[in-house]
C-alpha cells in the first residue's frame, strides 16, 4: 500500500432530520473524490458520521418516550443505513456519542485552555422556558410562541473561546495557503468576514444536560460547534491520519469550518485541515427543500427504480459543483435516458455485441485507429483535470464528448456494412478494437462517479480484476484488449418510461417519509398521511356512477347492518343491491329515493345474496354513512362524470 495519504470527510449530520437528497449531495460527492484518490494511488479513508447532542435532540426523544441516546441510536443507524442502500463506501463513521469522541473533546478544551485561549464568562441570552434552550435569532421583547409571554433573559456562567485572539493570525493563513478555502468567491465571503474582527465564542452550557460532560468542571457540557468538529479528529484516532486533506461541506457551515476550526486547532496547537470545500445548495424544482413546504426528497426510492448511480450522476453532471442547483424527477429521469441509456449504456452494448456477433465474443487484434486514439487521449486529459479541481459537472462532459466521438466513428465505419464485405475484414477488426479500447478507456474514467455501472461494463469486458482497484496508469490509450474474451453481455442502463418512472419513485417517496415519520416520532402531517396519488381522467371515466331509484328495501336475515335493495337504474332490469347502511336508514325511508350506483363493480355474494353494484354514501369516521342525493331532480340512469 502507498504511503501517500488522504483523509477527507463528509459533515457530522444533525439527528434531528432523516436523511434526504442533500445530505446524500455531500456524501456522493465525497465519495466520488475517495474513489479518484484511490485511482491516483492515495491510501484513502472517508469519514462521516451524526451530530446528536443538544436540546432539540433531547426533546424529540421525550416526545417519543425514549432517552436521548436511544433516539439518536434510531437516527444514526438510518443514515448508515441510506448509505447502504446508495451502496457508499464509507471508511469510519463517527458518532458524537461515540466514547472516544468526548475523550477528544476535553483534550481539544484542556490544550486550549491550557494556552490561555479558554476562560470563564457569562452568557446571557434570551431564554425559551418550555424548551429549555436559549434562542439564538430572538431580540428582547419577541414572544415565545410556546408561551405566548416574551422571552426571559437569562444569564449563566460559560466557557469562552478566545476567538477574537485570531483575526490576525487567520487572515495570515487564508493568505499563505490560497486552497485553504475553496471555492475562490466563497473564500472571499470568509475573509471579509473575518476582517470585521471576530467576537469570542461560548462553547458551553449549563443549561443543556444531554451533551458531553467538561471534565474540568462536569456542571458544563459542550455546546455544538466545540463537539461537532473535533469529530474529525476522533474518527480517525490512533491512525495517524491527522489533518484532514479535504472537508466537503455544504455553503451554511462554511463559516464554522472555516474560521472556529483552525482557530480552536491553532489554540490547541494541532494542525490545521488542508482544505474546506463548501459546494452549493440543492434545491428542489429550484425550491429550498423544508419540512414545512413538504418537498423533501429522500434518495432510497429513486436508487431502487433507478439503480444507485443514475442520482449519482444526475448530481455531478447537472449541477456546478460549488453552485446551487436543482433536482427534478423528470429531469433526473431525462438525463438518465439521455446520457445513461442512449449515451453510455448504449456504446457498451453495441460495442460488446458486435464483438460477439463477428468475432464470436474475442476481442480482435488489429491496429487501433490513430485519430479516435488522439481523442481519447485528449479527453482523458480533459476528465482528470476537471476531476482533480472538482469540477465534476466538466469532467463528465469530457467523458461524454468521448462517447459522442466514438459513436460516430461507429456508425461512419458502419461495421454491420464490413462485416458483409471479404475484404473490409482488417477494417472491421480496426474498428471492433478501437470501440472496446475506447469503451475500456471510458469505462475506467467515469468509474469514481459511477462505480456500479463501470464494475459491470468492465465485466463485460472480459475483466477478473475489479474496476475499484485501477490506478491512472489504466487510462492510457493502448492497452492491450486483442485476445481478450469478453464476457456475458447485459444492459446496463436500460432505457425508462419518464411516466410511470416518476411515479413509482413518488409513491415510494410517500412510503418513505411515512417510515421516517414514524421513526421520528413526528405526526405525519395531513399533507404527508393524504399524499395525492393523481388519477387521469381516464381512470375516472372508467367509474360508471349512474342516478338510481329505490324500487324496494327489505331488512337481511342475520345481519343487522345490511338491506337488501332493488334499484332502477334505468336498466330493463333493477339491479340488486346489498348495502351496508341498516343502521342509518330504515327501508321505508328509502323507498322512491334517488340515489347514486357504482354500475360497473364486480358482482359480490353478501349473506347469499348477489349485489349488483354499490351505492355512494359518505362514510364517517364513527358514525352512521349518508347517502349521496341530488338537490335538484334527476332522471333515473344518468350518468355522474
Ligand atoms: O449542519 N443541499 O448538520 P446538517 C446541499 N451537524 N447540501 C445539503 C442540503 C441541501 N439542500 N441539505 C443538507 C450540520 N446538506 C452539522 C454539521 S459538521 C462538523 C456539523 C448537507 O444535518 C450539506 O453538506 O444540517 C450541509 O452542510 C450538511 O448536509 C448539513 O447537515
Ligand atoms: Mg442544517
Amino acid at each position: 500500500m502507498s504511503n501517500r495519504k488522504y483523509y477527507l470527510t463528509t459533515p457530522i449530520y444533525y439527528v434531528n432530520a432523516a436523511p434526504h437528497i442533500g445530505h446524500a449531495y455531500t456524501t456522493i460527492a465525497a465519495e466520488t473524490i475517495a474513489r479518484l484518490k484511490r485511482m491516483q494511488g492515495y491510501d484513502v479513508v472517508l469519514t462521516s458520521g451524526t451530530d446528536e447532542h443538544g436540546t432539540k435532540v433531547e426533546r424529540a426523544a421525550k416526545a417519543k418516550g425514549k432517552t436521548p441516546k436511544e433516539y439518536a441510536d434510531i437516527i444514526s443507524a438510518d443514515f448508515q443505513s441510506t448509505w447502504k442502500k446508495l451502496e457508499l463506501q464509507i471508511d469510519r463513521f463517527q458518532r458524537t456519542t461515540n466514547e472516544n469522541h468526548a475523550r477528544i473533546v476535553n483534550e481539544l478544551f484542556e490544550r486550549c485552555l491550557a494556552n490561555g485561549y479558554i476562560y470563564k464568562g457569562t452568557y446571557t441570552g434570551l431564554y425559551a422556558v418550555v424548551s429549555e434552550a436559549f434562542v439564538n435569532d430572538a431580540k428582547p421583547g419577541d414572544l415565545d410562541p410556546e408561551t405566548g409571554k416574551p422571552y426571559e433573559e437569562v444569564t449563566e456562567e460559560n466557557y469562552f473561546f478566545k476567538l477574537s485572539a485570531f483575526t490576525e493570525r487567520l487572515l495570515e493563513y487564508y493568505e499563505a495557503n490560497p486552497n485553504f478555502i475553496r471555492p475562490d468567491f466563497r473564500k472571499n465571503e470568509v475573509v471579509a468576514f473575518v476582517k470585521q474582527g471576530l467576537v469570542d465564542l461560548s462553547i458551553t452550557r449549563t443549561s443543556i444536560t444531554w451533551g458531553i460532560p467538561v471534565n474540568h468542571d462536569p456542571k458544563h457540557v459542550f455546546y455544538v460547534w466545540f463537539d461537532a468538529l473535533t469529530t474529525y479528529m476522533s474518527a480517525v484516532d490512533g491512525e495517524g491520519r491527522w489533518p484532514a486533506d479535504l472537508h466537503l461541506i455544504g455553503k451554511e457551515i462554511l463559516r464554522f469550518h472555516a474560521v472556529f476550526w483552525p482557530a480552536f486547532l491553532m489554540a490547541a496547537g494541532w494542525e490545521l485541515p488542508k482544505e474546506v470545500f463548501a459546494h452549493g445548495w440543492l434545491l428542489f424544482e429550484n425550491d429550498k427543500m423544508s419540512k414545512t413546504r413538504g418537498n423533501i426528497v429522500r434518495p432510497a426510492p429513486i436508487s431502487e427504480t433507478m439503480g444507485v448511480d443514475a442520482l449519482r450522476y444526475f448530481l455531478l453532471r447537472e449541477i456546478v459543483f460549488g453552485q446551487d442547483g436543482s433536482f427534478s424527477f423528470d429531469a433526473l429521469v431525462g438525463r438518465y435516458n439521455s446520457d445513461l441509456a442512449n449515451g453510455l449504456g448504449n456504446l457498451a452494448s453495441r460495442t460488446l455485441s458486435m464483438i460477439q456477433q463477428y468475432r464470436g465474443g474475442v476481442v480482435p487484434d488489429a491496429e487501433c485507429d490513430a485519430a479516435i486514439g488522439e481523442a481519447v487521449t485528449g479527453g482523458t486529459a480533459a476528465a482528470l483535470d476537471a476531476y482533480e479541481k472538482f469540477e465534476f459537472s466538466r469532467a463528465l462532459e469530457a467523458i461524454w464528448n468521448i462517447i459522442s466521438v466514438v459513436d460516430k466513428f461507429i456508425v461512419e465505419r458502419a461495421p454491420w456494412k464490413l462485416a458483409k464485405d471479404p475484404h473490409a475484414q482488417r477494417k472491421l477488426d480496426e474498428t471492433l478494437l478501437t470501440s472496446a479500447e475506447a469503451l475500456r478507456v471510458v469505462t475506467a474514467l467515469v468509474s469514481p462517479a459511477l462505480p456500479h455501472a463501470a464494475q459491470a461494463i468492465w465485466r463485460q469486458l472480459g475483466f477478473n480484476e475489479p474496476v475499484a482497484a485501477l490506478r491512472t496508469d489504466a487510462l492510457a490509450w493502448g492497452s492491450a484488449l486483442a485476445g481478450q474474451k469478453i464476457a456475458e453481455i447485459k444492459g446496463v442502463f436500460p432505457r425508462l418510461d419518464l411516466k410511470p418512472t416518476v411515479e413509482k419513485m413518488q409513491e415510494l417517496e410517500i412510503v418513505e417519509k411515512n417510515r421516517q415519520a414514524e421513526m421520528m416520532g413526528v405526526p405525519k402531517t395531513a399533507e404527508v398521511a393524504a399524499a395525492p396519488v393523481y388519477i387521469d381522467i381516464d381512470d375516472f371515466t372508467r367509474v360508471d356512477l349512474r342516478v338510481g331509484q329505490v324500487k324496494s328495501a327489505e331488512p337481511v336475515k342475520g345481519a343487522d347492518k345490511l338491506l337488501h335493495l332493488k334499484v332502477d337504474i334505468g336498466e330493463a332490469e333493477p339491479r340488486t343491491i346489498v348495502a351496508g347502511i341498516a343502521l342509518a336508514y330504515k327501508p321505508e325511508q328509502l323507498i322512491g329515493r334517488k340515489v347514486v350506483i357504482v354500475a360497473n363493480l364486480a358482482p359480490r355474494k353478501l349473506r347469499g345474496i348477489t349485489s349488483q353494484g354499490m351505492i355512494v354514501a359518505a362514510s364517517l369516521e364513527g358514525g352512521a354513512p349518508v347517502l349521496a342525493a341530488f338537490l335538484e331532480d334527476v332522471p333515473v340512469g344518468a350518468r355522474l362524470k
